[in-house]
This record gives C-alpha cells, structure tokens and sequence, in this order.
C-alpha cells in the first residue's frame, strides 16, 4: 500500500453527466464549414469514389443540396469548381459565366443571405498542367526549368477573387501559398468596390500527400512535378508563424492551417500566436476517405473515430472546421450524441 494521501483527479471523471460538464471542448454544428463541389455539365449528382458519401453537384441540384445543409443549420459552404475546359492559363476561373461564378449567383438568388459563402481561389482545377498559378520556363544560366510564376500567378488571384465577389461571394479562400497573394487579393477587391467580402486564407498549407482523393474528386493533380516549391514543408513549424504573420499584415480576416490531423501542433501554435484571429482547420479528403476506408473494414467504430478526430482538431484551437464529415456530424449532434 502507498503511504503518502493520493490526489485522485479520477473524481471529475467517475460519471458521465460530471464529465460533460468539465469538459474543455465541445463540437456544435456552427463550427463546421462544408466543402461543396460543383461541376460543370452533368445533371446529376456524382458519386466520387475516392470519397465514399461525397458528391460533384450540379447546378440544377445545388440549391436543394445546400437547402438540405441548411435544415442541418449547416450555413457555411466552401465552393470549389469543376470546369469543363482547362486552358494554360486557367481562364475558367474568372470567367464571368464560370461554373462557381454561375452556382454563387444561383444561391444568392433562391437562398439569399442565410448561407455563408466560401469560395475556393486557385487555379489547379482550371489549368492544363494542374499547378495552382500561372507557369513559365526560367533560366538559370544554362540550366532551364518551369516554375510557377509568382507575381503574374497572384495579379490572375486577384481578378478570380474579384469574380466570385461580383457574383456575391462573402469570403473568398486563395489556396496556392503564391507569396503576397492575400495582399494582391485584398487591394483588386477593395479597388473594386468589395471592401465588404473578407479573406480566409490558407496561410499555412503543407505540401500534403493527404490532398489525393480530392485531386481525384476535382482532376486537379499536377500533370508533372509537384507542389513542394511553393506548399510548406511537412517538417516545418517555425517557418508556419512566418507565413501567418505575412497573411495577417496582408489583410487575411480567418487564417487556416491545413491539412489538420498531423497538424495539431501547427494549429494550437498559431492560436497560441494570433489568438485575436478565427482559425479555420481543414479536416482534409485522406484524413476523410482513411477513416471511411478504416471504417469500411471494420477496424476501427467510424462513428467514434470521426468523434474523437474532429474533437480533437476543435481542442487544438480551431474555431472552424472543414470538413467533409460535416452532414453526418451536424446529424449526430442533433441526436445528441456523445460517446464521451
Ligand atoms: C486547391 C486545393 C486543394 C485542396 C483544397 N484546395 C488541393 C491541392 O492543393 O492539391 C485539398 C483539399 C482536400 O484534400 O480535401 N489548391
């Protein structure tokens, strides 16, 4: 036997009514922001088979989908863009009757202001090549290589962001960790008379490979090379602060760490830093589809897991959660359930 008196912290947790009731972290529906594909040229739903219970909406069945997401009192959606056609230059992602362009007219005209509307800013879904700015082949004396041209990349950021504004957007969400482009978007959108439509930016996006059932969802891998020369460095932590500070001298409104569940550690220090910021988290596609496919086996209680994960990324220090296991968390929630 001890001699000494034990401190028994085990008293807060003997029953589950107490234990709800010191809990430090609690999951509410207004919490989640949904992703929403919308594709060109299809007329119905498309099931993405990388993303078990994920769809490519189209048009003529938005509306009913995010009308859906709203009797959830899910009313933030994340809008990313299928085009049909791809060009060099990604030219669809600003067109006036571009695909996203199209839906955000359709929603603020039958839903109006009751849901928030995100949108994507990139160019990798728009472009040939599938790179997230504008290419060109440098020189470096003999040598010769592609790179993605920065400035001329985050000039074209700025004109997409304008487009979604004009179609009435609320946040546009620019995603290709191009330097200054949270700048170059906040000047084309105030020069433009859209002082009102913030920023949510990617500030801290990691050269992922959880990224791939999306790449499949939206045909968005890069045809050749990868993202390494412009997304961060999986080993990286300090160099987040940097790229965060940057965002917010630039005029981002929301920041976000991305992907989230290997990136705990990124997302409690940017809170810790820039605690007077929203966080956003994205809950990305592999850390999506590994728990369907974990679930699917039977490994592990899917429910529990998704629980657990999406608790754990709020615990961290997101106000904001992206996340495809929006519908059927905000489901859940309203069953009150809670396993803990
Ligand atoms: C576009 C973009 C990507 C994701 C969101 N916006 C893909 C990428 O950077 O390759 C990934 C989202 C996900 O995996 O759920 N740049």
């Amino acid at each position: 036997m001890v001699s000494f008196p034990i401190l028994r912290p085990r008293r807060l947790r003997l029953f589950k009514s107490f234990r709800d009731s010191v809990a430090e972290t609690t999951l509410k529906v207004e919490d989640f922001i949904v992703p929403v594909f919308v594709k060109e040229g299809i007329s119905q739903p498309e099931p993405i088979s990388s993303m078990p219970g994920c769809f490519r909406w189209p048009l003529n069945k938005l509306v009913e989908h995010v009308t859906s997401l709203l009797e959830l009192k899910l009313d933030k959606i994340l809008l990313f863009g299928i085009p049909k056609d791809k060009d060099e230059v990604g030219s669809q992602a600003y067109a006036k009757d571009g695909i996203v362009q199209r839906a955000i007219r359709l929603l603020r005209r039958e839903i109006g202001l009751d849901v928030t509307i995100f949108t994507d800013v990139c160019l990798c879904q728009y472009t040939t090549h599938g790179h997230c700015g504008i290419i060109t082949k440098v020189k470096r004396g003999d040598a010769e290589f592609w790179v993605v041209d920065n400035d001329k990349s985050i000039e074209l950021m700025g004109k997409i962001a304008v487009s979604h504004a004009e179609a009435g957007a609320d946040f546009v969400a620019p995603s290709s960790m191009m330097d200054g482009v949270v700048g170059a978007i906040r000047k084309a959108l105030d020069d433009e008379g859209y002082g009102d439509v913030g920023i949510m930016s990617y500030s801290a996006k990691y050269a992922s490979s959880f990224y791939g059932p999306f790449r499949e969802a939206a045909y968005s891998a890069p045809k050749f090379g990868d993202r390494r020369g412009y997304q961060m460095d999986p080993r990286n932590a300090m160099e987040a602060l940097k790229e965060v500070k940057l965002d917010v001298e630039e005029g981002a409104d929301i920041l976000m760490v991305k992907p989230a569940l290997a990136y705990l550690d990124i997302i409690r220090l940017v809170k810790d830093v820039f605690p007077e910021y929203p966080l956003a988290a994205y809950n990305v596609s592999g850390e999506y589809s590994m728990v369907k496919a974990a679930g699917e086996k039977g490994w592990v209680n899917e429910k529990l897991i998704t629980f657990e994960i999406l608790n754990a990324i709020k615990r961290a220090g997101a106000d904001l959660i992206i996340s495809y296991h929006s519908i059927e968390v905000a489901k859940w929630i309203r069953e009150g359930f809670n396993p803990f």
